[in-house]
């Protein structure tokens, strides 16, 4: 067993935030091997009960569950700060022709690597990740997470239509290649596989009808995609399945709406959508730097807890600006606080300090259907964690030293804080 002597955050069943300001966090190996906490809380109430073991202690510092970002591309990792007028010519411009090069492994392999270092230097320790649609892009990048011992979830990108030759796929082959992937990867070690169509609008129906199919043959794979993003990508799925009652309702007539499916976006909603999210145990991705620089709208909070489905929150790199949780977290605040119309909003209860950071760590957890095993420091979480310093730049320690509260400290960290407040990124610590 190990210990760590900290101040200590984690959360509880109701997603409240609890904070030992001297606290200490106890690891060890599971019955399975893996590392986990053994226990988390007060030090002075828990010391006694590990003597002999092991503390390193970081005064001034505060231990915190590693970030989960619950949508990202890893492959745009160098589409960051591609301008366009929208998504889709931002897809077209950038994106597309980008991605093609991942049909290359060592290159593929090279990013992967970068990657997963950005990660850690900005404390996400899971991310559900798009890969591109080549399964070499597949491959590099759980090779990579497998060495590093990460818990993470790709998949190869489904698109057969309405994309350029060099990132389409065939319809047969690209099911073919989704069902080896899966039996390849799914469940090694910490690695999880999702099934990944693109959107709607860049599948055929044969495809998605071949997604769902696998989708209901491997019920504890994932599934990831996009949905009602941006006005002008809504009207194009509309038009391309007249038959279903709205742009994420073709989702559920293809079998790809379920626990452990995760939507990026979401934002163009009515009620219907709200409750079939509900319904069917699928949650969004919030991606607010994204939404804001591809000027795609605004992820409606009020909306999303009136009817109470899941949501955490993303990146979307390369549409998002930024690895750091710190700054998506800040972002979702600002959109939440602001309606479609400019109106501004009464900052709810899902817009406080420790609930957007809830929705970083174990909301986006409970959102995967991964609660009690990453995303806290509860009994029992994988030992995935990081050390924050508060203190870390001259304006952070001046601010943070003013905090009067939890939330306070919280926010001071959200709205200052980027890669330098995370010192150390601990994976099965
Ligand atoms: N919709 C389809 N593909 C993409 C993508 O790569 N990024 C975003 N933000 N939306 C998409
Ligand atoms: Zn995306």
């Amino acid at each position: 067993m190990k210990a760590w002597r900290a101040s200590l955050l984690r959360f509880d069943d109701d997603g409240r935030a609890v904070f030992d300001t001297d606290g200490l966090l106890v690891t060890g190996p599971d019955a399975a091997g893996r590392r986990v906490v053994i226990a988390a809380g007060d030090h002075s109430a828990l010391a006694p009960r590990f003597p002999g073991v092991p503390v390193t202690h970081l005064p001034g510092r505060i231990l915190a569950p590693g970030f989960l970002d619950l949508h990202i591309h890893y492959p745009q990792t160098d589409v960051i700060g591609s301008p366009a007028e929208g998504l889709l010519p931002w897809l077209e411009h950038y994106t597309f022709p980008h991605e093609a090069r991942f049909a290359d492994a060592a290159y593929a392999a090279d990013v992967a690597t970068f990657f997963l270092d950005e990660l850690a230097r900005n404390g996400v320790t899971t991310a559900l990740t798009f890969a591109t649609s080549h399964p070499t892009s597949v491959n590099a990048l759980f090779t990579e997470a497998r060495q590093r011992g990460l818990r993470l979830i790709t998949g190869k990108v489904l698109q057969d239509r309405h994309s350029p030759d060099g990132v389409r796929d065939q319809t047969e082959q690209s099911l073919i290649d989704t069902e080896a992937l899966i039996q390849k990867w799914h469940g090694v070690d910490r690695l999880g596989y999702a099934i990944t169509p693109r959107f709607a609008p860049s599948c055929s129906e044969a495809q998605l009808t071949g997604a769902g199919a696998l989708a209901a043959r491997y019920p504890d794979v994932w599934i990831q995609s996009h949905v009602s993003e941006n006005l002008d990508e809504v009207r194009w799925a509309r038009e391309l399945f007249p038959a279903s009652r709205s742009y994420l309702a073709v989702y559920d007539d293809h079998g790809l709406m379920r626990e452990r499916a995760i939507y990026a976006h979401c934002i163009h909603f009515d009620d219907d959508d709200r409750a079939l999210m509900r319904a069917t145990g699928t949650a969004a991705a919030v991606s607010p730097t994204s939404n804001l620089f591809l000027g795609s709208g605004f992820f409606d909070y009020a909306g999303a807890d009136r009817v109470g489905f899941r949501y955490g929150l993303a990146s979307d790199v390369g549409g998002g600006t930024s690895f750091s949780p710190f700054h998506t977290m800040l972002a979702a605040y600002t959109v939440g606080r602001t309606t479609l119309e400019g109106r501004q909003t009464k900052p709810g209860l899902s817009l406080r300090p420790q609930h957007l950071w809830w929705q970083h760590t174990a909301g986006a957890a409970r959102a995967l259907g991964l609660q009690g095993i990453v995303g806290n420091l509860q009994p029992g979480c994988e030992a995935d964690f990081i050390v924050l310093n508060p203190a870390a730049t001259p304006l952070l320690a001046r601010r943070t030293a003013q905090a009067q509260s939890l939330d306070e400290l919280l926010f001071a960290m959200i709205v200052l804080g980027d890669d330098r407040l995370v010192e150390k990124t601990v994976i099965s610590g």
